[in-house]
């Protein structure tokens, strides 16, 4: 029987979402007016997420609760996970950092890049999708690239 118990802790200890349906809920908060957000969270849904988003008229106290950078901040801000989600992420790099699990406080897609996903358009450029770790040092995660 003990063994049984440890098994089964080796088998939660080594789960990994394969895909987006596994994974834990995303939590968007949105102004009530961003088209944008919508289409993104229709992405994520597309990608087989469970999303529960809330709007806000001020957005501004949920970026400084999950203290996410100024500088890298977006239109909504997500969480999925224990991760902060910021801005206009792709669905299989949320897949990858729910996978893959470092240790970084979440991944940000400052600004709104044309040809992110909700930010489809002519002229896709080429963005980052950057990961910050707890001492606030910046890394690439995943670069995507434009037309
Ligand atoms: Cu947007
Ligand atoms: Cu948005």
């Amino acid at each position: 029987m003990k063994n049984a118990y440890a098994l089964i802790l080796l088998l939660v200890a080594a789960w990994r979402p394969a895909t987006a349906a596994d994974a834990p809920l995303v939590e968007v908060w949105k102004s009530p007016t961003c088209g944008c957000c919508n289409t993104w969270i229709r992405h994520l849904k597309d990608a087989g997420f469970e999303v529960r988003s809330t709007d806000l008229d001020d957005v501004a106290p949920i970026k400084q609760r999950f203290k996410v950078p100024p500088e890298l901040s977006s239109c909504h801000t997500a969480t999925v996970g224990g991760y902060v989600v910021e801005g206009h992420v792709p669905a299989d790099d949320i897949v990858r950092l729910l996978r893959s699990k470092p240790k970084v406080t979440g991944i940000y897609v400052p600004g709104m890049p044309v040809g992110s996903p909700g930010m489809e358009g002519p002229n896709a450029q080429t963005y980052e999708v950057l990961a910050v770790d707890s001492d606030g040092k910046r890394g690439v995660f995943a670069t995507h690239k434009g037309d």
